[in-house]
């Protein structure tokens, strides 16, 4: 039985976490969001003997999938491929203990979405609507979702999708942006007649009022609480659920060749296809049970589709229960700036696992640590390398290792008799007893930060109790006190051994073998007698290492060469400035002059002083392009441009007769220009 439970006791859990899509590898924002809470979640609920499935698998349907293909010349199926077996490896090595990681591309997904649909369709469920939807005319197709943008008529977001604003997270249908688009050819699209089944939630107003903002009121989180009101608030509108695509799920109706059911109808789906996969006939108590407790774990982007929409489904159909919670996060943004993909500015999990082999348990411990649970939070490599650094080498870490070792010290890695413990022991002892129920709760109630930072408090009562009694300096004159103290720091140890698990798992499995504690629940925690006297423990290891400066200093350079990259390919020719007159133009003198001498100007790394042959006796110009040209010498014999009536001018004590004319390339490297045949030193260039 779990801590919260007031009036219902439920019989098993359905964890879902949102299906990624497979159009490129995980990065930190989807693992803080999503998969490491829920993770945690699933993995503190089997410590508690609960009985759980936890869902996950691949999103394989959608425009994004299709644009992907269609740029980099492949199938969708080519792509879905490539990345689910990236993610769902990347997912198996962090540890995200999924009963089943599927996928929408599956035969039994499809099937099963087309049951679902004709379920629906049969009973007239839908509203058949023909409406005007947007045409692209050059690619011949129609725009569903991503192939149409334009901006956001709540927002003026202009890179709004047909079917969401990323910006205010508002879901949109293609008709309603401003200037759209085609995503396919920049054109502007047609509308053109044609037919779609609508999931009529305008119908569904009153009891889902009822449910979330009545019913959910006081248990979830404000800002899926606040979001579905104000959705509900403003009027729900019929939602198309068929596209004109032919990537996707078909609809199961005679005579709709062209038409698939919507990503976002048939993606939820998956998470009931996915469990009948796994458990065979016995899938129906995991959603249809009222015994059942299910809980979606999302990001922000997702709300309305599994609060408003798949709800709506799911009652619909009738015979399915619906989420209990919905614990959406906020956004994780790295290094002061948005995660975005296609900027490649993120921390993608399959290359942090290999730039950080067997630190897994870091990164799950960062990111817990950083939730953004309440608001938008951010990721810094500083602040990874001082969590390990601080937190977890110099307090849990710490701990654990001056305990096994002084016990091997003293006592040949026996454990020690508890004997007769005093009043500073019995306090710990209590205090040790309310840890279990204080990080239950937090987790329950989805506070996974506020868990986390009383696990490790429990770590810093160890070292508190540590450094208190002294057991290094005792042994000498009482070994049967030191015994006491080390019994009851190892008694810490195992609680700390069982209670960390959901978080850091692999550390847990660690701190297991070292103790040679048996598979423990949740409930055997909180005592002070979990270990037996007598026990041997195995040889101490350490539980973290130091990360040193220069592993982070390259993921930090890492970055930069991408905002860099990104800067280079967001580079455009400056704007036409204002116009001149024949006349005005001729006003400046622009000659070409051979080089006869260059070099340095002394005491000023930027500037080169040149000797040039001007047809006129020759002259000195000083330019400013001193570190693109190392080697001026080999300059000279080249021919260049100058401007001859400009101005004399003073640059570092050598009088400048005059300006050498150099291109400035997007990355700021300046090239001189020069003709592209020789010509007499002093002609006019015009
Ligand atoms: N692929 C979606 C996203 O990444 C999430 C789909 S969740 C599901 O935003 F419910 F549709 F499965
Ligand atoms: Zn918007």
């Amino acid at each position: 039985m779990t801590y919260t439970e007031k009036d219902q006791k439920f019989k098993r859990y359905t964890v879902t976490s949102a299906l990624p899509y497979a159009n490129g590898p995980v990065h930190i924002g989807h693992l803080a969001g999503v998969y490491v809470p829920a993770d945690i979640y699933v993995r503190y609920l089997r410590a508690q003997g609960e009985q759980v499935m936890f869902i996950g698998g691949s999103d394989e349907h959608g425009v994004p999938i299709t644009i992907k293909a269609r740029k980099e010349g492949c199938t969708p199926q080519d792509i879905v491929d490539r990345y689910h077996k990236i993610i769902k490896d990347s997912f198996a090595e962090l540890g995200i203990s999924f009963d089943i990681y599927s996928r929408t591309s599956s035969k039994e997904h499809h099937e099963t979405a087309a049951a679902y649909f004709k379920k629906l369709y049969n009973e007239g469920k839908f509203v058949e609507k023909v409406s005007m939807q947007y045409y692209d005319e050059e690619a011949g197709q129609f725009l569903a979702d991503r192939y149409i943008t334009g901006t956001c008529p709540h927002c003026g977001n202009e890179h709004a999708y047909g079917d969401q604003c990323e910006a205010c997270g508002t879901s949109l249908n293609a008709t309603d942006l401003i200037n759209p688009k085609s995503a396919l050819s920049g054109s502007k699209p047609v509308l053109k007649e044609t037919k779609h089944w609508f999931l009529p939630l305008d119908q569904d107003e009153p009891w889902l009022r009822q449910w979330i903002l009545e019913g959910h009121k006081d248990d979830w989180k404000t800002n899926v609480y606040g979001q579905c009101k104000s959705w509900i608030d403003a009027g729900l509108q019929p939602r198309a659920v068929t596209r004109d695509l032919d990537w996707g799920v078909k609809v199961p109706i005679e005579g709709t060749d062209g038409k698939v059911l919507y990503v976002w109808f048939d993606a939820p789906i998956g998470y009931i296809s996915f469990t009948k996969q796994l458990k065979g006939n016995d899938w129906e108590k995991w959603w249809k049970d009222q015994d059942t407790k299910l809980v979606h774990f999302i990001g922000k982007d997702n709300i309305v589709f599994h609060c408003i929409i798949f709800p709506s489904m799911l009652h619909a159909d009738g015979s399915y229960i619906l989420p209990d919670n919905v614990p959406a996060n906020e956004f994780l943004n790295l290094e002061g700036d948005k995660i975005s993909t296609s900027r490649n500015w993120a921390v993608w999990l399959h290359e942090y696992l290999k730039d950080f082999p067997g630190k897994q348990d870091v990164l799950r411990y960062t990111l817990c640590s950083n939730a953004p649970e309440t608001k938008d939070n951010d990721f810094t490599w500083k602040d990874f390398q001082l969590k390990n650094n601080s937190e977890l080498v110099a307090i849990l870490g710490n701990f654990v290792n001056r305990t096994v070792v002084l016990t091997h010290k003293f006592f040949g890695g026996r454990i020690p008799a508890q004997g007769t413990t005093n009043d500073l022991d019995n306090e710990v002892i209590a205090e040790l007893k309310t840890f279990p129920e204080r990080i239950g709760r937090s987790i329950e109630t989805y506070r996974f930060r506020e868990a986390l930072a009383e696990m490790m408090n429990l770590a810093r009562l160890g070292n508190k109790y540590l450094t208190e009694t002294e057991p290094w300096k005792l042994f000498k004159e009482d070994p049967e006190r030191t015994g006491t103290v080390l019994n009851l720091a190892l008694q810490i140890c195992a609680n700390l051994a069982v209670l960390c698990a959901p978080f850091i798992p692999f550390t847990a499995d660690k701190m297991h073998r070292i103790l040679c504690l048996q598979a423990l629940g949740w409930k055997d925690a909180g005592r002070a007698d979990i270990l037996a006297a007598g026990t041997q423990l195995e040889q101490p290891e350490l539980l973290f290492e130091k990360i040193e400066d220069a592993a982070i200093e390259a993921q930090v350079n890492r970055l930069l060469e991408t905002k860099r990259q990104n800067e280079l390919n967001a580079w455009q020719p400056a704007a036409v400035k204002e116009k001149v007159s024949f006349d005005d133009f001729g006003k400046v003198d622009i000659r070409v002059g051979t080089v006869l001498e260059c070099s340095k100007v002394p005491k000023a790394d930027k500037l080169l002083q040149f000797k040039i042959d001007d047809g006129m006796g020759g002259r000195t110009i000083v330019s400013g392009i001193a570190k693109f040209y190392p080697e001026p010498e080999k300059l000279v014999g080249m021919q260049v441009c100058f401007i001859a009536n400009f101005e004399p001018r003073k640059l570092k004590g050598v009088v400048s007769e005059g300006m050498i004319l150099s291109a400035e390339d997007k990355d700021g490297r300046l090239v001189l220009v020069t003709p592209s045949q020789l010509v007499t030193s002093g002609v006019n260039v015009g």
